[in-house]
C-alpha cells in the first residue's frame, strides 16, 4: 500500500538498525534480548524514513543520515515499550506479537526501553564524534532537536497529558491538542527537521518543514485514534479499542467520529498544500502523505 521510495528508504534504515545495539554481554543478555525483539518485531518506520527523506530533499546524502534514523526509531521503539507497560496503556499486542512486559517482565521492559533511549544517544555522540567537519555541525543540530523532542518538550511531555487527561473526563480541546503536538507530533516532526539538518537545509527550509513536520504529526496521531476505533487488530497489529478501555482523551471521543474525520481531512488538504509549494523536488513527501492518508496500519 506504500509507494516504491518508502520501501527502498525502509530497507535502508532496516539494514543498520540492529547493527548499531551493543554488544552482548552475559549477564545483561535478557536485556539486549527484549531490545531486539521489539525492533525486530517489524514498524513501519515511519520517522527513519522521513528523516532519511527530509535529507535528501535538503540536498544531502541520505547515508549520512542513516545513524540518526536508527537513534530515532531506538527512541520511537522505547516509547513503545513503555506506553504499553501496565503503568501506562497496559496492551498487550505490538507490532503484531504479545507486547515487551508480557514476554520479558515489566522490569526488564522497562530497562530494555531506558536501553535503547540511551543507545539512541550513544549512536548520535559517535556520528558526531566520527564525522567530518562540515557533518559535526549539522549532527549537533540534528541531536539537539531529536533531545527536545523526546523529552519533556516533546514526546514524554505528551504522555504525561495523555496519562493525565484518562482521569480529568473533561473534552478539553486544547488539552488533547497539546497531547497530540507533543506524544506524536514532537518525534515526527523532530525526524524531518534532523533530516533536514543533516542534509544541509537552509532556514527557509527547516522553517518550511517544521510547519509541515507539525501538520504530519497531527495528521498520523488522528489516524490513530480513528484506528483504534475502527481499525483490524490484525492488521494494525495491536489491540483495537485500547483508546476506550482506558477512557482516553481522543478526537473521536472528544468530537465523535463524524466530525474527527471532517478535522482528518482538512489537516490531510493543509498538509498537501505545504508539500505542493516546497516544489517537484518534495515528490517523495507528497506520495507518502498520500499513502499515509490511507493507512490501515
Ligand atoms: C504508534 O506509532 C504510536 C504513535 C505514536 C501513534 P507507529 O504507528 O509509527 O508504530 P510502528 O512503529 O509502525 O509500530
Ligand atoms: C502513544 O500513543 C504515542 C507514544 C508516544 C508511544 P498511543 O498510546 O495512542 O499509541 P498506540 O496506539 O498505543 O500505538
Ligand atoms: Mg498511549
Ligand atoms: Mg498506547
Ligand atoms: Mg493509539
Amino acid at each position: 500500500m506504500y509507494n516504491e521510495e518508502y520501501y527502498r528508504l525502509k530497507n535502508i534504515a532496516d539494514r543498520d538498525l540492529l547493527k548499531y545495539l551493543p554488544e552482548e554481554e552475559e549477564k545483561s543478555r535478557s536485556v539486549l534480548e527484549a531490545m531486539k525483539y521489539s525492533l525486530s518485531a517489524g514498524g513501519k518506520r515511519v520517522r527513519p524514513v522521513l528523516m532519511l527523506a527530509a535529507c535528501s530533499l535538503a540536498g544531502g546524502n541520505e547515508e549520512d543520515a542513516v545513524p540518526f534514523a536508527c537513534a530515532i526509531e531506538y527512541i520511537h521503539t522505547y516509547s513503545l515499550i513503555h506506553d504499553d507497560l501496565p503503568a501506562m496503556d497496559d496492551d498487550d499486542l505490538r507490532r503484531g506479537k504479545p507486547t515487551n512486559h508480557v514476554v520479558f517482565g515489566e522490569a526488564c521492559a522497562v530497562l530494555a526501553g531506558d536501553a535503547l533511549l540511551n543507545r539512541a544517544f550513544e549512536v548520535m555522540f559517535e556520528a558526531l564524534i566520527n564525522g567530518d567537519e562540515k557533518n559535526r555541525n549539522r549532527y549537533l543540530k540534528a541531536a539537539r532537536c531529536i533531545s527536545e523532542a523526546s523529552g519533556y518538550y516533546g514526546m514524554v511531555g505528551g504522555q504525561i497529558a495523555d496519562i493525565e487527561g484518562e482521569t480529568s473526563g473533561k473534552k478539553d480541546m486544547d488539552h488533547l491538542k497539546f497531547i497530540h503536538k507533543r506524544k506524536t507530533g514532537a518525534l515526527i516532526k523532530a525526524a524531518i527537521i534532523a533530516g533536514a539538518h543533516i542534509g544541509g537545509g537552509d532556514e527557509k527550509l527547516i522553517s518550511d518543514l517544521s510547519e509541515l513536520g507539525e501538520l504530519m504529526g497531527l495528521e498520523f496521531q488522528i489516524a490513530d485514534d480513528i484506528l483504534d476505533v475502527c481499525g483490524d487488530s490484525s492488521e494494525l497489529g495491536k489491540p483495537v479499542g485500547s483508546d476506550d478501555k482506558n477512557g482516553k482523551l481522543t478526537y473521536p471521543s472528544c468530537v465523535g467520529m463524524e466530525k474527527t474525520r471532517e478535522i482528518y481531512e482538512d489537516v490531510h488538504r493543509r498538509t498537501m498544500e505545504l508539500i505542493e509549494k516546497l516544489g517537484p523536488e518534495a515528490k517523495f513527501f507528497k506520495d507518502f502523505a498520500g499513502d499515509l492518508y490511507y493507512r490501515i496500519n
